[in-house]
């Protein structure tokens, strides 16, 4: 059991993940600044997890940029357990956004990033694990995508992940003791199966799962399938798609194996190594939740690629993890918590 800081805990992932960590017996503070998620999420995760693990998480109000509010959080945690990790999920995502906001992307992935490894520094906290993204890979070569491949991100959000990568490799060649996990995530999808915390966007999701579940739901009309033409068998695009308790649960296998092991920078794709297309995803999801997805097959989204699939084999090797849950899973919780919380948390 170790005293746990987590950035970002009440979005998406981070929610999932604060709920395995508490359930594993860890004690959480969760620093968020509220900006895509709502404080609800971290009372369902308290209620998900039982009055006893309810206790061990703390909430700070605060942005990863401010140095005073890192040590705020810092301090929150008990005296006689300072934090042994951080866990950085804490950033903005939105591709599209990025384009037309760069600043304002550097600022949170990378200055947040960088501001939160001084107050690991000065704290004498150095075991990270970090949310990196699948989207490095840019228009990958060779499918599926080892870690290995180039770095070649297409747009800011990416440009301002490979940059937090490159810092931590130079963070961790610069004094010894550092204990860093990179994860690379594909697609992440699903909620958890309780239908009590799962995603929530703001606006119109950009994203291919929200959206089709907005549609299922009757939120919107019909789903606009981005090109029918890539070189894939049915010709709509390919992903990885990994249940968000998958994902939670390889970063608390990370967290596992930086704890036990010496001092190291680990670099892992999360992902299940299986290609879902467009069209199979709409197909499992009317079967999981009974409604049809109406679609219209449109032009190709700029920046998109026709297939990004992990190669998982290092992240099973060094974390014996692996994923458990399959698409259909990721469809039947998806639409549990859209039934149930069909606006979210109405933040
Ligand atoms: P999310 O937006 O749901 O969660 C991010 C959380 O960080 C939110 O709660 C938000 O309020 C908080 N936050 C943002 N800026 C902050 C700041 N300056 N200070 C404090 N808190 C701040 O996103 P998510 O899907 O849970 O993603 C988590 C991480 O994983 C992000 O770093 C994202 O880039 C990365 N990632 C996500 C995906 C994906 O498809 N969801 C894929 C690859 C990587
Ligand atoms: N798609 C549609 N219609 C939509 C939305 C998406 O057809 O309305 C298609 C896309 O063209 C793509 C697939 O569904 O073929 C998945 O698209 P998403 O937007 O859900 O996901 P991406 O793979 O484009 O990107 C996501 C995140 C990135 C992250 C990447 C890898 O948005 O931030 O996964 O982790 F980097």
């Amino acid at each position: 059991m170790a005293q746990l800081l987590i950035t970002g805990g009440a979005g998406f992932i981070g929610s999932h993940t604060a709920l395995v960590l508490l359930e594993a017996g860890h004690n959480l503070v969760v620093l968020d600044n509220f900006s895509n998620s709502a404080p609800e999420a971290l009372r369902r995760v308290q209620e998900l997890a039982g009055p006893e693990a309810a206790q061990r998480l703390t909430v700070v109000e605060g942005d990863i940029r401010s140095a005073a509010d890192l040590d705020r959080t810092f301090a929150a945690a008990p005296g006689d357990q300072p934090v042994a990790a951080v866990i950085h999920f804490a950033g903005l995502k939105a591709v599209g956004e990025s384009v037309r906001e760069p600043l304002r992307y550097w600022d949170v992935n990378l200055a947040g990033s960088r501001q939160l490894l001084a107050a690991m520094q000065a704290h004498g906290c150095r075991t990270l694990v970090f949310s990196s993204s699948a989207t490095l890979y840019g228009y990958p070569e060779v499918v599926p995508i080892p870690e290995t491949a180039p770095i070649q991100p297409i747009n800011p959000y990416g440009h301002s992940k490979a940059a937090v990568e490159q810092l931590l490799d130079d963070l961790a060649a610069s004094e010894p003791g550092w204990r860093i996990a990179r994860l690379r995530y594909f697609n992440p999808v699903g909620a958890h199966p309780s239908g009590r915390i799962g995603e929530d966007p703001s606006g119109v999701p950009n994203n291919l799962f929200p959206f089709v579940s907005q549609v299922a739901v009757g939120r919107r009309a019909e789903l606009q399938v981005f090109g029918g033409d890539w070189p894939t068998p049915d010709g709509s695009g390919i992903r990885d798609y990994i249940h968000v308790m998958d994902l939670a649960e390889g970063h608390r296998a990370a967290l596992d194996v930086l704890l036990a092991e010496p001092p190291q920078l680990l670099t892992l794709n999360l992902g299940s190594g299986e290609g879902h297309s467009v069209l199979d995803v709409v197909r499992a999801f009317e079967a999981a939740s009974g409604r049809p997805v109406p679609f219209q097959i449109v032009a190709r989204r700029d920046g998109d690629a026709a297939s990004t699939v992990a190669d998982p084999r290092l992240a099973a090797e060094r974390l014996g993890w692996r994923t458990r849950r399959g698409l259909a899973d990721m469809c039947r919780d998806g639409w549990c918590w859209q039934q149930a919380n069909p606006h979210g948390y109405g933040h």
